[in-house]
């Protein structure tokens, strides 16, 4: 449980919040490239941590992600158009390039023009692994760029897409880093059945209630699911969360290769949320039908690819079947990221911590807001949050049955290097 207080602090992170100061350090997922993807396009409407935003593609490939609204009087350059290396307000013609600079003043005579005085606000940006990325923070204080393993892989081998959830960033993020609930909330009761879940003989399931095991890094912590089956086996699952938002853990495909996915839970604001859904596979191109995304219900079957909203949502009870609950999975509700964001939102816009009873399963949850609130400490007295360095650059997420009693960090994170981890907990 948190104090209010505590539960703002982490939560909120408008300008000027101590939180959005924090998150404002990182690399912030802003948009998919794809958005964007002819020069001189049309501009996208971006709202991030609060701040209204377009995107742009300029006539040379170059992104612009600049505020909203034009320094002249205001007018939204949604409506702009996007010409020759700039973007040109239609009310009086005033001509913003990527970096703000305003290059042309349409309704001023050349010897009054002041156009060196008035500036866009403009965000840098890069472009890795189908993302653009932004960066809200102070110039001087700019982290390496955002690099994961999954950034770095070959578009046939990697899939992304985002979707508007409606509640706070921080709802979606601890349901992310919560093994506990995966196999309960996810599961379905038969065997047969064709739905997103975790069938009654996957060992995830079969497995008892899991011990779970924190390895608190410089990046954030790798967390271990550890299951005991039967006397002689134990079912592991690691997951990584890397500062601030962002979740590593294994998957399958629909076609049943392996893959490594996660999510970031970026904020739009304080109570809308853009998550964004990555799947990568190691070794084999994914198919047309993995990148449908069925089971976990981001794909274009149920988010609308234009708007990135839900098709099943708060309005129509995520189209929740109470037969198919009674006889075929868990929740009734179809796709497992719909289910996550069904009961995520049902927590209200933005959950009060203070009322909450937690136990040991919730470890992972309470070492996150933990380093959260160290984040936030770390930027308050003037130092860099954890999680602006490079350590999270090659970072793996791993399911596997071993031995009961086997060493299973050398087993199966080989990657995480012992110096890694600075605390177990
Ligand atoms: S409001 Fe944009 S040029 Fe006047
Ligand atoms: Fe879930």
């Amino acid at each position: 449980m948190l104090s209010r207080e505590q539960n703002e602090l982490i939560t909120r992170v408008m300008p000027g919040t101590p939180m959005g100061n924090a998150m404002r350090r990182y690399w912030i997922p802003a948009l998919l490239a794809r958005e964007i993807a002819e020069p001189d396009g049309a501009p996208v409407r971006v709202r991030l941590l609060g701040e209204d935003l377009l995107a742009f593609r300029d006539s040379t490939g170059r992104i612009g992600l600049v505020e909203e609204y034009c320094p002249h009087r205001r007018a939204s350059l949604f409506f702009g158009r996007n010409e020759e290396c700039g973007l040109r307000c239609v009310y009086h013609g005033w001509k913003f390039d990527i970096a703000g600079t305003c290059v042309d003043m349409m309704n001023e005579p050349e010897e009054n023009d002041f156009k060196h005085k008035v500036r866009l606000t403009a965000y840098p940006t890069c472009e890795r692994g189908g993302i653009v990325w932004a960066y809200l923070g102070p110039a001087e204080r700019m982290p390496p760029l955002p690099k994961f393993a999954w950034t770095e892989a070959p578009e046939t081998h990697l899939h992304v897409t985002k979707v508007i959830q409606e509640c706070n960033w921080l709802q979606g993020l601890e349901g992310g880093i919560d093994t506990s609930h995966a196999p309960i909330m996810h599961r379905l009761l038969s065997e047969t059945s064709t739905r997103g879940g975790f069938k009654p003989s996957n060992p995830f399931v079969r497995g008892k209630a899991p011990k779970l095991v924190v390895d608190i890094t410089d990046y954030g912590y790798q967390y271990a699911g550890i299951r005991p089956l039967g006397d002689a086996e134990m079912h592991i699952r690691t997951y990584h969360f890397v500062l601030p938002f962002h979740q590593i853990r294994p998957s399958r495909a629909e076609s049943g290769v392996p893959l490594i996915a996660g999510h970031s839970w970026v904020p739009i604001d304080d109570e809308t949320t853009m998550v964004y859904n990555w799947a990568y596979s190691p070794n084999d191109a994914l198919t047309d039908a993995d990148r449908l995304e069925r089971g976990l219900g981001n794909g274009p079957v149920h988010v609308d690819p234009d708007t990135f909203r839900s098709h099943a949502n708060r309005a129509n009870n995520y189209l929740l079947d109470r037969n198919v609950q009674r006889n075929e999975s868990y929740t009734g509700i179809d796709g497992i990221n719909v289910q996550d964001r069904a009961i995520q939102e049902s927590m209200g816009r933005i959950v009060d911590r203070s009322k909450e009873h937690l136990g040991p399963a919730d470890k992972a949850i309470i070492q996150a807001r933990k380093l959260l609130r160290q984040a936030v400490k770390a930027v308050e007295e003037g130092r860099a949050p954890d999680g602006t360095g490079t350590s999270y650059y090659s970072l793996y997420a791993h399911e596997a049955v071993l031995p009961g009693g086997a060493d299973w960090r050398r087993q199966v994170t080989p990657e995480m290097r012992a110096e890694m981890i600075l605390q177990t907990v």
